[in-house]
């Protein structure tokens, strides 16, 4: 071996200090030697000989993982680590493939980062984490889930539920991607196995539900999470997609689509300045619920063209695979008309929710101004009228899950009642209470190992109601800090469990009827408050467009309300009457419903 001459042994030195290659550790003799030898990772068998691992330089990652905007990360270049590594729960037989993207040495900074999917597919992409150089990852969850939504596994055949997948689709999948990937991660860039690697989770809609899964039940390894409209008490939220159409089926009435978007544009008219600012927002959705009443809406002209669309389909829907029923063109005719008290009826009864035959509750409903899509009816060539469209996204849980038929969805409504939806929703409920539900409401370990979430929904959420996450986050009040005064358990759940109502915004994103702001740095947040103590006390967004667009507004966090004192600041208010228009009981289930 050639000795180094002195002044080159310390210019080595100063390079093993500053930089250990990429494509020095990015192989697969590398890989297969800091995997796990079976037995020492409980649960995990490895199959060395299908490991991949190769360096990727300077790529562009067009997915910044959540659900914020991508500009930015779009225009920077990563180098890291593309590896692959399959294993096999013991005695199972399975298979599980899981990716890893890491950085490159000099740019990583003791992070991994997960980001969460959408519909019914779990995040196929592993290298959301580059931008914060963090390690991330992205899993088969052994029903090859890269190439398959989980709609498309949940059934072996007709009557026949696919447990495995279920649960690796509702926690276990993602559970395990990570703390897999943090172990490698650690002997990756030689750290001791027992340092510190921030972990982040970040998704939104089902990316949301996965985050809250991994606090419930993984949450001993996540340091932070940032959890947006959460599909969480997935039975109730999956029926409540048929909701709509039950109620016009139950009153008979298919209301032309552009009398229920007059209804909304007028409501949210009506309902702005009730939070002191005229901006096109509806702010207080609990005001608007409290003081506006929809009838003032009969009698108002409405005028839409006539169109010829691809639609492809609403809000929260199934994630594109072979199953996903795809795009469908549509026809209607003009619309031409005045708002009438049946258009009013089917609108106030759906913003109502679902209540039993008995009158009694069983699911909160969407805020009042939230768009009202999944009651979007369908122009009949045949009949010259509008008729019934079920949602998919709804109509294909009840067939899967509920009846369990390989079919997309539901033909129709003939025979459903309320008391339907509502057996739909507690045989779900109970059917996958420990997989899909995702409403355990004790968070002690998250909590306790030091865990951050960071919990937000669009007010005006069309698909997932934004009370769903209130009601939420008043479980895990109630069930954490039951004992304390109200003040005293806001204090407690504010230092590390934090929720955040967008004003006006929509399913995830902004909404094209009320231009609002919206949270653009939700992980530099969470990013500051993880590793430097900076709890945050209101959360940063941006307006988007109409005439505020670049105001930056500091959101108030939940249960605080937004009023505008003038028209350029706001404070956030406590007002009981709007709190109550938030609380709910659903005494139609026999079941504590959280
Ligand atoms: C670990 O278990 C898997 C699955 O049983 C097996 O294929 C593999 O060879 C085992 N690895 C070693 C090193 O024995
Ligand atoms: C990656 O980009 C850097 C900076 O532009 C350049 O120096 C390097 O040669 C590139 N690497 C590869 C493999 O293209
Ligand atoms: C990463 O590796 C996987 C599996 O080995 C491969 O399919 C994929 O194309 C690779 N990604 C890139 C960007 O090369
Ligand atoms: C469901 O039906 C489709 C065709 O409609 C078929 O391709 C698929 O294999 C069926 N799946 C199951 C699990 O039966
Ligand atoms: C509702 O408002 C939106 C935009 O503000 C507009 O595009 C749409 O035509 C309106 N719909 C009706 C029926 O007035
Ligand atoms: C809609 O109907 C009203 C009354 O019949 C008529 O005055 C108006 O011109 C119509 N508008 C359009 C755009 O067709
Ligand atoms: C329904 O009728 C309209 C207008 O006559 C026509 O443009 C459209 O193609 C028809 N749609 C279907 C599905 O037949
Ligand atoms: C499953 O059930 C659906 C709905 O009843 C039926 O159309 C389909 O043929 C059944 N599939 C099999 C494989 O029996
Ligand atoms: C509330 O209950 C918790 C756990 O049961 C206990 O640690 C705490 O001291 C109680 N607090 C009060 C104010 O009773
Ligand atoms: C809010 O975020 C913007 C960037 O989106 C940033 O420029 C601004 O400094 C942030 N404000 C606060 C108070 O954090
Ligand atoms: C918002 O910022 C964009 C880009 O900087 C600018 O083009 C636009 O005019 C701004 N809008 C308003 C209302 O200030
Ligand atoms: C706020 O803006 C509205 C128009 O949107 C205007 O009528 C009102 O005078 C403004 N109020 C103040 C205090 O500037």
């Amino acid at each position: 071996m050639q000795c180094p001459t002195s002044i080159s042994a310390v210019v080595a030195i100063a390079a093993i200090a500053n930089a250990v290659s990429l494509s020095d550790i990015c192989t697969v003799t590398k890989i297969q030697s800091i995997l796990p030898s079976n037995g020492t990772l409980l649960g995990f068998d490895f199959i060395p000989s299908v490991v991949m691992a190769s360096p990727i330089y300077n790529a562009t990652t067009g997915m910044a993982g959540g659900m914020e905007s991508t500009t930015t990360a779009n225009a920077q270049t990563y180098s890291y680590c593309n590896i692959s590594v399959t294993y096999t729960h013991p005695g199972k037989d399975d298979t599980v493939t899981v990716k890893y993207a890491f950085p490159e040495p000099s740019k990583f900074k003791k992070r991994f980062y997960v980001s969460g999917g959408g519909g019914y597919s779990l995040s196929s992409d592993a290298s959301g984490g580059l931008q914060y150089g963090a390690a991330s990852g992205a899993t088969s969850a052994g029903y090859d889930a890269f190439d398959y939504t989980y709609m498309d596994k949940v059934l072996t055949g007709n009557g026949s539920i696919n447990w495995d997948a279920t649960y690796m689709f509702g926690f276990q999948a993602l559970g395990e991607m990570t703390l897999l990937g943090k172990t490698l991660t650690r002997s990756f860039y030689g750290m001791s196995n027992t340092s510190k690697v921030y972990t982040y989770f970040e998704g939104c809609s089902d990316g949301g539900r996965e985050g809250m899964s991994q606090v419930q039940r993984w949450g001993e390894e996540y340091d932070g999470v940032i959890a947006g409209a959460p599909a969480l008490r997935f039975a109730q939220q999956q029926v409540l997609h048929v909701f709509s159409s039950a109620v016009e089926h139950r009153q008979g009435y298919y209301p032309p689509p552009c009398a229920l978007n007059k209804i909304v544009n007028a409501t949210i008219e009506a309902c702005d300045p009730l939070d002191g600012r005229t901006d096109g927002v509806v702010s207080r959705t609990d005001l608007c619920q409290l003081h506006f009443n929809l009838s003032s809406i009969v009698g108002e002209s409405y005028y839409c063209a006539d169109t010829s669309s691809t639609s492809l389909g609403f809000g929260y829907s199934s994630g594109g695979g072979p199953s996903s029923a795809g795009s469908t063109t549509s026809y209607e005719p003009d619309q031409n008309g005045t708002v009438t008290s049946k258009d009013v009826a089917v609108a106030q009864a759906i913003y109502d929710g679902l209540h039993d035959s008995s009158g009694q509750r069983a699911y909160l409903s969407w805020q009042i101004a939230s768009e009202l899509g999944d009651a979007a009816t369908v122009w009949s060539n045949t009949t010259n009228s509008w008729t019934l469209s079920i949602p998919s996204t709804g109509g294909e849980y009840v067939t899967r899950f509920i009846q369990l038929l390989n079919t997309t969805n539901l033909s129709d409504l003939d025979g459903v009642t309320y008391d339907t939806l509502v057996d739909w929703m507690n045989t779900g409920m109970i059917r996958y209470l420990d997989s899909l539900q995702t409403t355990l409401p004790d968070l002690t370990t998250f909590r306790s190992s030091g865990g951050k979430l960071l919990h937000y929904h669009g007010e005006s959420d069309p698909s997932i109601p934004s009370a769903s996450s209130v009601h939420y986050w008043q479980s895990v009040r109630s069930i954490m800090y039951g004992n304390l005064t109200s003040d005293a358990a806001l204090a407690e759940l504010e230092s590390w469990y934090q929720l955040y109502l967008i004003p006006g915004a929509a399913h995830c994103g902004t909404n094209s009827l009320q231009p609002g702001p919206y949270p653009e740095n939700n992980m530099n947040t969470m990013i500051d408050w993880v590793e430097n103590g900076v709890k945050p006390t209101r959360l940063n967004t941006t307006v988007s467009s109409g005439p505020y667009a670049n105001e930056t507004q500091l959101l108030c966090p939940w249960p605080l309300r937004p009023m505008w004192t003038d028209n350029a600041t706001f404070d956030c208010v406590d007002d009981e009457q709007s709190m109550e228009s938030w609380t709910y009981t659903f005494p139609a289930f026999n079941l504590p419903v959280y």
